[in-house]
């Protein structure tokens, strides 16, 4: 393949990649081809891996393979998208988010015994990675386990997490490089939400009040086709930096908009974006008021002007619009922020294209989402004062040890990680964890990009951030951190020097920690750690 036009390159059609500029770059500039990965010698029947044996409480099937979608007026788009079939299990446990590419809403509770049969139905190796939840290595969907074209893969695990909003991707790495982006870019994202006893206590807003929402951004081409990253003059740079696309979607939907009643509202949001970095806001100026993070709700309810919300991570936020009279309008948008010195020069048009620019550059501001209010209706409890009453965090002191990880870039070798970038499963003396240890890692980022850092199999807190080092341009996402609670992902802005305090529990073997801008990851930086008993 030589297509040499990026922007007329369409996502589907790029299977086969592209060598136009891996001169300039040879280590960065992967390929997009196909990941020959480990050719042939994974059987062809159903692994099991987890829990061994029955009886489930749910089990389902579920299946990527490519289709189209609605996504713009007119023609549908080729996407690749998931499918589920419920086999057992309650009835509420697999449900459409929109009528897009969106992968069904999961629902999971605390406890159940939990099982999938993955299928590929793609052209390429796949894998379902769980994306938050604390399960054993072998079911957590890691590149080391690619499900081939045309194969299949069970995988059981007890539900152990925290009520909360988690989601599911690919997460294929082959020896050209990582399909992370590319995978979750072609529609196969979805969410999954985890309830419990506790959190439904609270009689926070359900059912229509709650809103399970996926950000993500995309750009079209021709006949309403998906475009990623092309191969022209502007790669290099797109990949540098992430993919931006030129539009934003809600559930797979632009232009997103909800009719709503005078009550209380529970909005659930995942950043599935491969790179683009939100500052939400309401339009009215009301402040935010957070319920929860990655790993579930916060000790109480916090107010701030901002949310920010990097790639991977989720938000739970609580809106009563109980004073809002029929005929109001309220929407949730994107604020301005800076984003790096190079951003202004990366705009749209020729240039811009040759920099790798995009239509709605980072630090953008606009719209998500428009929340209509069409009726008065009263009703909703009111926001709990508390909502954990004892959170547990892990317990760090002056002698916990600290890993150090310097978040670097390397010309010619892209992102690295203490120098290193993804080697497979290697792991290095210093990426070997003791189980049940709690330790302190610290992300030091003196490049010129936020990287937002995600740990496998566990969540963390955030003990602490620094700002050591120069920002490179960037600024303003910082007034829109959530730093309490539970987390998986944790963005590092340029210069920060971010602390988390992370337990190791339960499950030895193979986990990741890795860059969630996807293109960061596919491009390696991203590494195994292994925890050992
Ligand atoms: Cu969404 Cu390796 O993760
Ligand atoms: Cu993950
Ligand atoms: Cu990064």
């Amino acid at each position: 393949m030589n297509d040499i036009d990026p922007a007329r390159r369409t996502l589907l059609r790029r299977i086969g990649g592209t060598t136009v500029a891996t001169a300039l770059f040879p280590g960065l500039l992967l390929s997009a081809c196909g990941n020959g990965t480990s050719a042939g010698t994974r059987s062809a029947t159903a692994a099991r891996h987890g829990l061994e044996r029955g009886p489930f409480d749910v089990d389902l099937r579920l299946r990527a393979q490519p289709g189209t979608a609605p996504i713009l007026p007119g023609t549908p788009s080729e996407v690749w998208r998931y499918t589920a079939e419920l086999r057992n299990g309650p009835a509420d446990t697999v449900a459409p988010v929109g009528d897009s590419y969106t992968g069904p809403l999961i629902r999971l509770r605390r406890g159940q015994r939990f099982r999938a049969r993955l299928e590929n139905g793609l052209p390429e190796d796949t894998t379902v990675h769980w994306h938050g939840l604390h399960v054993p290595p072998d079911v957590d969907g890691q590149p080391r386990l690619p499900i081939k074209p045309g194969e299949a893969m069970t995988v059981a695990f007890e539900v152990r997490d925290r009520a909360g909003l988690y989601w599911y991707h690919p997460h294929p790495h082959g020896p050209d490089g990582g399909r992370v982006g590319f995978q979750s870019y072609a529609g196969l994202t979805g969410p999954l939400v985890i309830e419990d006893e506790s959190e439904r206590s609270l009689g926070l807003p359900a059912g229509d009040q709650e809103m399970i929402l996926v950000l993500q951004d995309r750009s079209f081409a021709g006949d309403n086709e998906l475009t990623y990253i092309g191969s022209g003059m502007g790669t290099m740079m797109r990949r540098m930096r992430g993919f931006l696309g030129d539009r934003v979607l809600v559930n797979g939907q632009p232009d997103a908009v909800r009719e709503v009643a005078t009550r209380p509202y529970r909005l659930r949001l995942v950043n599935g974006s491969n790179s683009r970095i939100y500052k939400l806001a309401w339009s009215d100026g009301r402040p935010m008021t957070v319920l929860g993070t990655d790993g579930g709700l916060l000790t109480a309810p916090l107010k701030q002007p901002f949310v920010t919300l990097a790639p991977a991570q989720r938000i739970d936020l609580w809106l009563d619009l109980s004073s809002s009279e029929p005929g109001d309008e309220l929407r949730l948008l994107s604020q301005g922020y800076q984003a790096g010195m190079m951003n202004g020069m990366m705009g749209g048009g020729m240039m811009g294209d040759m920099m790798g620019g995009s239509e709605l550059p980072a630090g953008a501001r606009f719209p998500l989402l428009t929340l209509r209010v069409t009726r008065r209706e009263s009703g909703g409890e009111p926001l709990p004062e508390r909502l954990v009453d004892n959170l547990q965090t892990p317990a760090v002191n002056r002698d916990t040890l600290v890993r150090r990880f310097e978040l670097g870039m390397a010309m010619m070798r892209g992102f690295t990680i203490n120098g290193r970038r993804f080697e497979g499963t290697n792991v290095a003396d210093d990426e070997v964890v003791r189980l049940g240890d709690t330790e302190i890692w610290e992300f030091a980022n003196d490049t010129m990009m936020p990287h937002p850092m995600h740990v496998h199999g566990l969540q963390f807190t955030v003990v602490g951030r620094q700002q050591t080092g120069g920002r490179h341009g960037w600024g303003g996402l910082e007034d829109g951190l959530v730093d309490a609670g539970w987390h998986d992902t944790v963005l590092v802005l340029p210069g920060e020097r971010v602390r988390i305090a992370l337990t190791f529990e339960d499950f030895e073997g193979l986990y990741m920690y890795h860059c969630h801008n996807m293109e960061h990851e596919d491009a390696g930086m991203m590494r195994y750690y292994r925890v050992r008993a």
